[in-house]
């Protein structure tokens, strides 16, 4: 019975892995090499990882050098809204497409959610013609309708849908958008702005700002803690520290790539940051639940709050909490300890654990922990054994843990028990 149960148990995690994982869309259009630009163009852009997170989702393709008026002539950052466009938040196939409610539909595409398009601009217009032709626009009023459905490419209904178009939906108003230039942004101010003084001025003051300019060129994310999280009970006193210290610190909170909402929550294990100067220093992991993002640095985890500026091949958040790295906040009980975010409005976790108050004993801070929750819920259904496998993804350190992880246990374990039942 029990090893039929184990069986049984992996069977349904296996599952759920698949379920959770998705498409890929880079992979399913590697099989059409006559979309081979659109699909390397979705890669540059980092639009395949925000495609792959959502469903249902519509992507319109353009077969090769239906672009070329645009990739040669604008900068990246311009032909990523133009195929932001093309990638529509709902399930679209040919069956669907020749029976549009009233002829007509305004349908959300993934430019909408940028925040930077006004009016009906982040919308596409599908309009059923005459002659069963079936006709794409910009939503902006009075745009033409001259991109036609060419054919389908790829369904997996109702969540991925691949259509080929005659022609790219191009609206002038995304075409003269002003393209920030990364190097003339001023990063200081878009942080001001965004309720993180306390930061641009440690930046500033401490000389990190030059080297988050430097690092620039070849892609930068800046995860800036607003200025509540500074003064959480619980934030470190940065002024007890060395100023090599507090630059460290800084540094952690960038990456040396330019990662939207989207590749952060398609990331899987650590991440470096700018302050990684070796494998395994000061780096840090995403934990998703639907549309939240956390990061988790091993002793505390953060959520990422919104989205300040995205534009490639820079992108600046702000997050709740400071990000404290294991090497300087992990070992000793801190001074001011507690780096838990106390503030965030995330779910209290704790409260998840089906289990046994041993999960909250032992201090959270001391740094490499043996998570000490983890057990019970992962082990079948006969109390808390050494079931001590590591994984990696989850080695957040400390009692913080992701409600999205603790769900995915606790069903696995409610699977277990459920099969136990079954089978005895
Ligand atoms: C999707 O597939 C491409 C190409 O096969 C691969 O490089 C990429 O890592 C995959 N993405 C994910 C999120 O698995
Ligand atoms: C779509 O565009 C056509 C032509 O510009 C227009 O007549 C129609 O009202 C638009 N549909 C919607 C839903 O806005
Ligand atoms: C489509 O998405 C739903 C909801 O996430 C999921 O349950 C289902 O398995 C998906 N279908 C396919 C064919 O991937
Ligand atoms: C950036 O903005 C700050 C104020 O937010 C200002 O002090 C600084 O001079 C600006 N830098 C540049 C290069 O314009
Ligand atoms: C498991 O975690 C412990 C403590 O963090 C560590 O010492 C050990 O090397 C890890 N084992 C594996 C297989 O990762």
């Amino acid at each position: 019975m029990a090893a039929s149960s184990i069986t049984l148990c992996l069977a349904a995690v296996a599952i759920l892995a698949v379920a959770v994982e998705g498409f890929n869309i880079t992979d399913l259009l590697s099989a059409h090499p006559e979309y081979s630009e659109f699909n390397d163009l979705l890669t540059k852009t980092k639009l395949a990882d925000d495609i792959n997170s959502r469903e249902p989702v519509t992507v319109c393709v353009i077969p090769n050098g239906g672009l070329s008026a645009y990739t040669g002539k604008y900068p990246l950052s311009v032909v990523k809204n133009i195929l932001a466009l093309h990638v529509l938040l709902d399930y679209f196939d040919a069956p669907k497409l020749h029976k549009i409610a009233e002829g007509s539909v305004l349908t959300t595409t993934l430019y909408q959610t940028t925040g930077n398009a006004g009016g009906n601009l982040g919308f596409v217009n599908i309009t059923d013609l005459k002659g069963g032709k079936v006709g794409f626009g910009s939503g902006v009023p009075g745009s033409s309708l001259d991109s036609t459905f060419a054919k389908s490419v790829v369904q997996v209904p109702y969540n991925l849908s691949v259509i080929e178009i005659s022609k790219a939906i191009a609206p002038s108003a995304v075409l003269t958008a002003p393209a920030p230039s990364a190097s003339s942004v001023n990063i200081t101010a878009l942080l001001e702005k965004a309720g993180c003084k306390t930061f641009a001025s440690l930046i500033v003051s401490t000389g990190v700002l030059k080297i988050y300019q430097s690092a620039l060129d070849k892609g930068l994310t800046i995860f800036a803690p607003n200025d509540e999280a500074f003064k959480a009970t619980g934030a470190p006193d940065l002024s007890k520290l060395t100023s090599a210290e507090v630059d460290s610190v800084l540094r952690y909170h960038a990456l040396a790539s330019y990662s939207p909402i989207g590749t952060l929550k398609q990331s899987t294990g650590r991440i470096e940051t700018l302050a990684t100067n070796g494998a395994g220093k000061y780096d840090l992991s995403v934990k998703t639940a639907g549309d939240s993002v956390s990061l988790v640095t091993g002793v505390g985890t953060s959520r990422v709050a919104s989205t300040v500026l995205d534009s490639t091949p820079l992108c600046i958040f702000t997050v709740d909490n400071m990000l404290l790295p294991v090497e300087l906040f992990g070992k000793a009980p801190a001074p001011a300890p507690g780096p838990a975010p106390e503030t965030s409005p995330s779910p209290a976790p704790v409260a998840e654990a089906p289990s046994p108050k041993s999960a909250a004993a032992p201090s959270p801070f001391h740094s490499p922990p043996a998570p000490p929750s983890k057990s019970p819920a992962a082990s079948p259904s006969d109390g808390p054994t050494a079931d001590s496998q590591n994984s990696t993804s989850n080695n957040a350190g400390g009692a913080l843990k992701s409600p999205t992880v603790m769900k995915t246990v606790v069903a696995a374990a409610s699977v277990t028990v459920l099969a136990s039942v079954l089978l005895s």
